[in-house]
């Protein structure tokens, strides 16, 4: 697998994005301002992430993605430590990421490569979302915040 940054003009994966986010308007707004990489097999996009910058020395992951069919193979845990080591070379000295308390695989993936949970953004999936997600069984409302230093 190759992991690059999607060049200037290059179509973005957007069917890929919309695995991690539902919302078209989310990502516009941050493919826009962040950087966008993916991950390449044999000439098939397989994967995706993007690196935004939020706050002085610290990027955030605002979205990782893997095609369903190559899911569970060690893929997502291969870009999530991509991520690190790009925004590590950039200069960045912390990243952050955030999912669902539902996302139990999406929690178990972000701490094995080494992220801390460092809040809860509680209710932000009802504040921001107008539809109910669940997942595993477990209603989706609260953000997860993780973190680590570079
Ligand atoms: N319980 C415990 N561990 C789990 C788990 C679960 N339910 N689900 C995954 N993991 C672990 C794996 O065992 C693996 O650990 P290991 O390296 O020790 O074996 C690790 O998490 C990473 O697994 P990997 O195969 O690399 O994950 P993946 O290629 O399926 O990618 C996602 C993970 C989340 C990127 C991918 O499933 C995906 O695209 N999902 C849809 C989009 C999404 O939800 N994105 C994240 C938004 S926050």
């Amino acid at each position: 697998m190759d992991i690059r940054k999607l060049k200037k003009g290059e179509k973005v994966p957007l069917e890929l994005l919309l695995l991690a986010d539902p919302s078209r308007e989310n990502i516009k707004e941050y493919i826009t301002r962040g950087e966008c990489f993916v991950a390449t097999h044999e000439q098939k996009t397989v994967g995706v992430y993007v690196l935004l910058a939020t706050r002085p020395m610290t990027v955030e992951i605002v979205n990782v993605a893997v095609i369903e069919s190559e899911q569970g193979k060690g893929l997502g845990k291969q870009l999530v430590l991509d991520a690190m080591k790009v925004a590590k070379s950039n200069g960045y000295k912390n990243i952050e990421v955030g999912t669902g308390n539902s996302s139990v695989g999406q929690l178990a993936l972000y701490q094995k490569c080494g992220f801390r949970i460092i809040g809860v953004d509680r209710d932000f999936f009802i504040r921001n979302y107008s539809e109910e997600i669940f997942e595993n069984g477990i209603q989706c409302r609260d953000m997860v915040r993780l973190s680590q230093e570079l």
